[in-house]
Formats: C-alpha cells, sequence, structure tokens
C-alpha cells in the first residue's frame, strides 16, 4: 500500500464549479485496485460539514490563520475525508469561492494557505497513526502545501505532487500578504513564489514541489509555451524535466449511459426535446454543458450558430458564469430551434448527453475536458477545438479518419468563429449520411474514456517518489 494524502478545494460529489471536483473525486477509487490508499483533504464549507456522519477529530490548531480550526476524519460516498473544519475560513454559504455578488472572497488567498498549512502538517508527521508518503495537491489552492513542507518540515520524508489542471488561476496576492499567509519574504524572487510584483501561490507550488503534473499530454506540451503558460511557461520550461501530463478519466459507474447502442439514444433524444419544448428538426442536435467563461470560446459559438441553424440543425445549452454571455444566450433563444438553461443542473447536464447528437466544446484553451469524454462514452460526438485534452481524446473525421474507420468526432482549428462554421458544415454533412454517423458513434463508445491507464500512470509516479 501507499498513502497518498490528496489536496483539494473541490471534490465530487460534495462540492464541485467544475472538472476539478469530478477528478479528485474519481482518483481515490481510480487508484484504490493498484494499492493506493488516498485519502482527501478538503475544506469544511457548509456542504461538506452537513454531509459527515460520525465525525472524528484527529487534529487540532488553536490558531490556524485567525482562528480555531480542527481536522475531522469521515467516510463520505465511499471517500475516506480529512476534512478542515475552520469556521472563520470556511462557514460561509454559496459558491466555496464567491461571494453572493460573484467577487472574490478578499481573503481567498488565506482561505486556501490554511489548507496548504494543514496538508504541510499532516504531511510532516502531525496525524497520528497515518503517515502519508505521497503529498498530492490540485491547482493554487493546495500549492502551497509543497513549500509550507519543505520551510517547516524539512526532515518530512514525503513525496511531492502539483498538479495543474488549469493555469488561468494563479493564486494571486499583494506582496503585503506575507506575514498574513506565513510565506517569507527571502522567497519573494524569481526563484521562489514572485510573479510580477506579487505572490503567485500556484508558482510557489510549482517550484517546490518534486513532480509536477497536467491533465493531458497535449496541454503539458502547451504549457511551455508563451500562447498558454500565462506567465508561467519559463517557471515550467525550467522544471521541464520533472513535469508531465496524466489525462483525465471519466467514472464509468457514475457516467455510464442507459442503453448499449445508439440506437437506444433515440427515447433520450424525443425526452431531452420534449424537457426543452424544441421542435423536430432534420439537422444535429448540438448540446453544450459548461462554465460560460472566455475559455470555453462559447462567444465563437454564438457567431457561429446560424450556420448551424441554417442547416436545420439545433443547439441545447445549459451554463452559467458571465453575465454578458448569459444575456446573449438568452437572446439566442429567440430561434426555436434554441434553448438555453441558465444554472447548474447534474441532472439536465446528464439528459443532454444523453440525447444529444453531439456536443460542443469550442474551448480556446482546455487543459482535459471532461464533458468530450462523456460526450464519447454516451455516442454523442463531440465537436471540440483543437486545444489542449480535447487533441488527445477526439479523432478527427477527416477523410483520411473516417476512411481508416477510426473517427470519434471533430476537430476545429484554428479557434475561431470562421473554422467552426466550417466545423458545422461538416458535422451536418456527417449527420446526412446515417451509415457515417452510426459508424463514428460505434467507434466513440467504444472508445476508452475509464481511468485505468491514467491510474497505472499516477501509480507509477508515486511508486518513483517512494523509490519503489
Ligand atoms: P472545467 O473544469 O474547465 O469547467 P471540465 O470539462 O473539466 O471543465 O469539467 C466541467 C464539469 O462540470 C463537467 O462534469 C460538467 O458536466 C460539469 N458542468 C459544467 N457546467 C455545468 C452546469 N451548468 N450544470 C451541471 N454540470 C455542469
Ligand atoms: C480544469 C480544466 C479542465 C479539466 C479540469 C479537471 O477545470 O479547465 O480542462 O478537465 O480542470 O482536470
Amino acid at each position: 500500500m501507499i498513502r497518498v494524502l490528496s489536496v483539494t478545494s473541490e471534490c465530487a460529489p460534495l462540492v464541485k464549479t467544475g472538472g476539478l471536483a469530478d477528478v479528485a473525486g474519481a482518483l481515490p477509487g481510480a487508484l484504490a485496485p493498484l494499492g493506493v490508499e488516498m485519502r482527501t483533504l478538503l475544506p469544511g464549507y457548509p456542504k461538506v460539514m452537513a454531509a459527515l456522519k460520525k465525525p472524528n477529530t484527529v487534529l487540532e490548531d488553536p490558531d490556524l490563520f485567525g482562528g480555531p480550526a480542527r481536522v475531522v476524519a469521515a467516510k463520505v460516498a465511499g471517500l475516506d475525508l480529512l476534512v478542515l473544519d475552520a469556521p472563520h475560513l470556511y462557514a460561509r454559504d454559496g459558491a466555496p469561492y464567491n461571494r453572493p455578488d460573484g467577487q472574490d472572497w478578499p481573503d481567498n488567498p488565506e482561505r486556501f494557505a490554511a489548507l496548504g498549512w494543514i496538508a504541510a502538517q499532516i504531511a510532516g508527521g502531525g496525524l497520528a497513526g497515518w503517515h502519508p508518503e505521497i503529498l498530492h495537491c490540485h491547482d493554487w489552492q493546495a500549492a502551497l502545501a509543497p513549500y509550507y513542507l519543505r520551510a517547516h518540515h524539512p526532515d518530512a520524508r514525503v513525496g511531492t505532487i502539483m498538479t495543474i489542471h488549469n493555469i488561468a488561476f494563479q493564486g494571486l496576492a499583494p506582496v503585503a500578504k506575507l506575514p498574513s499567509l506565513r510565506l517569507s519574504a527571502a522567497d519573494m524572487t524569481q526563484e521562489g513564489f514572485e510573479f510580477w510584483g506579487n505572490i503567485s501561490t500556484l508558482k510557489a507550488g510549482l517550484v517546490s514541489a518534486d513532480r509536477i503534473t497536467t491533465v493531458s499530454p497535449t496541454y503539458a506540451d502547451e504549457l511551455l509555451t508563451p500562447a498558454f503558460g500565462m506567465g508561467l511557461d519559463g517557471v515550467l520550461r525550467a522544471r521541464q524535466g520533472v513535469l508531465s501530463g496524466i489525462l483525465n478519466g471519466v467514472d464509468l459507474g457514475v457516467w455510464a449511459p442507459p442503453y448499449r447502442t445508439p440506437t437506444g439514444k433515440r427515447r433520450y433524444k424525443a425526452r431531452l426535446r420534449q424537457t426543452l419544448d424544441l421542435p423536430e428538426a432534420d439537422g444535429p442536435l448540438c448540446v453544450v454543458v459548461s462554465r460560460l467563461t472566455y475559455q470555453k470560446g462559447l462567444d465563437l459559438l454564438l457567431d457561429a450558430l446560424p450556420r448551424l441553424l441554417d442547416q436545420g440543425g439545433q443547439l441545447a445549452l445549459l451554463g452559467s458564469g458571465e453575465p454578458e454571455l448569459e444575456q446573449a444566450f438568452r437572446r439566442a433563444t429567440a430561434h426555436a430551434n434554441v434553448a438555453v438553461t441558465l444554472g447548474y443542473d447534474e441532472a439536465l447536464a446528464r439528459l443532454l448527453i444523453e440525447g444529444g447528437d453531439a456536443i460542443l466544446v469550442p474551448s480556446r484553451f482546455e487543459p482535459c475536458g471532461l464533458t468530450q469524454l462523456y460526450g464519447l462514452r454516451y455516442g454523442t460526438l463531440p465537436l471540440v477545438a483543437y486545444t489542449g485534452g480535447l487533441v488527445d481524446t477526439v479523432i478527427d473525421a477527416s477523410p483520411a479518419g473516417l476512411r481508416a474507420g477510426v473517427a470519434t468526432g471533430l476537430q476545429f482549428h484554428p479557434t475561431t468563429a470562421e473554422a467552426l462554421s466550417r466545423a458545422f458544415d461538416r458535422l451536418c454533412g456527417l449527420y446526412s449520411h446515417p451509415d457515417l454517423w452510426l459508424r463514428m458513434q460505434r467507434n466513440a463508445m467504444r472508445h476508452p474514456v475509464g481511468w485505468d491507464q491514467s491510474a497505472a500512470d499516477y501509480k507509477a509516479l508515486y511508486d518513483g517518489l517512494t523509490g519503489r
């Protein structure tokens, strides 16, 4: 058994804003059969605290960044959780990172520094009876853990891994916060966590961790370039030797289509149309399940949409995010073949993926992306931008891909409205050839999207760090 402490700010099914939660929630189960005992350290938001049955206090800290805190151990939904109960930091209603008005909590740096601090304490031997051999940290919210471990527990023999799910979120804080984040001014350097005059907690993790991973091989390459590295590409190039990309998987137990063959989709498509009040149509029913942000390129979809609708296609979108995008999509519903649901709705997300013909992911950048993987598994063909994990998971219906009989979806490049419009032409063309479409659906449904390979890759990484 290898003992791993996974540190994350969200974890399905307890608290989720995006794919990080799915991945953090799935990793323990994916790795258990390989002899990995993973415990997950998570902030005690109200929703998380409410889900704990028989919590058992395993660690106490009378002064954790401004108030008393404790760590409680509990099993929930098959997860072996360590929950950081610190009411002064986490007992706030709503989304994990934002005030009710949508702004970030001003003390987010401290809230997540506290998570890293406790993670380092546990990794440093602070928990009686359970000493992790690996500290595996996800995104900026956990990124101070490897730094604190090195600074405050230098003798701990624990391998550290920093996983980047999205480099756009860098955990920036003004330099005035050095003392309140318990950071040493001596490390406010280019080699340390300084980033253009600010503190970057993500950078602290990137320079301190033994290994760095990200969530697809293509994104690992992209991160080394100025276009995708968002100012941290130099830091990553310097650490290229310890950086690797391990593709996310899908929890096949959670994402299990209620049909075995593509024809089984028909009744779900009918149910979806009925639910959303969409008429019958000749073209493909395209679905989107997404955060509505610049990253996701959905403004390009708005520009290219007429090309889909003109060819008899339909759009059903579920998402929430930037107010301008929400308004623009609301306006798009003036067309009878467009249905838009603003909000977060797991049941509707599932119905969209079950009933859609194609799922659209026109992202400007996409570290991995999960909805195209759900699409593959459900025979809902992914139409994706050629970037990041979307490159690694979809096989384009190019003439060669079709001839070889291996295509599982469509890719377009560059990420522009023009290229997306042309991809809609191709999509509608394929859809009008039921034999070709069916073949692609079969390929897609057979494409491996589970955790097997990636779990083995993480295990190999852990083995390398523990010297096994
Ligand atoms: P990201 O993490 O960048 O948002 P991913 O594709 O990795 O993108 O993961 C997004 C996850 O969040 C998926 O599980 C997706 O189904 C889910 N999701 C996104 N928006 C919604 C929504 N409005 N309602 C329900 N689920 C959503
Ligand atoms: C991030 C990325 C997404 C990835 C997810 C889980 O939110 O935007 O591409 O799938 O993390 O790793």
